[in-house]
């Protein structure tokens, strides 16, 4: 991927599980690539193994639908110490994360770490609250936190 074109971002979200918060933030940021005709790669990964080869959670999966992406075909895996030499750009979802990804980094990283909210003004230091232990509304306003970070992601991209 990345190493095939060294020009083209890849881009990987990281929550805890990988069924709720960063398959929604995967799919946002496809999305607004796509509308700001932007080329980039992007997956998305969990620091727990927990939910390693399940789809995203049913209420992650009905509000992709709901903004019009489905993410059904999606199969949850952990990060491992070689997306930080795969990936140009890793994006954690929140601040225990961002900090279970540091640990993780090896040495010879090249990937820029980063935490998603930062991207947005106002927002800088903040996580993306965990839906999972919530009601169907949490994941509506996981998609709306998740689509502006992947916009503010998606203008320092393209401004190189
Ligand atoms: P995610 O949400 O990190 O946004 O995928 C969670 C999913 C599962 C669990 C916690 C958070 N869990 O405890 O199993």
């Amino acid at each position: 991927m990345s190493r095939e074109s060294p020009h083209r971002p890849a881009v990987l979200f990281v929550c805890l599980g990988n069924i709720c918060r960063s398959p929604l933030a995967k799919a946002a940021f496809r999305a607004e690539a796509e509308k700001a005709g932007l080329d980039v790669e992007v997956d998305s990964a969990g620091t727990a193994h927990w939910h390693v080869g399940e789809p995203p959670d049913r209420r992650a999966r009905a509000e992709a639908q709901r903004r019009g992406v489905d993410i059904s075909g999606y199969r949850a895996r952990q990060v491992t110490a070689d997306d930080f030499r795969r990936f140009s750009h890793i994006v954690a979802l929140d601040i225990e994360n961002h900090s279970a990804l540091r640990a993780l980094r090896p040495r010879d990283a090249t990937a820029e770490l980063s935490l998603l909210l930062d991207h947005v003004d106002g927002r800088a230091g903040q996580g993306v609250a965990d839906p999972y232990f919530g009601d169907d509304a949490g994941f509506a306003v996981t998609w709306d936190e998740v689509s502006a970070g992947a916009r503010g992601l998606i203008r320092r991209l393209a401004a190189g």
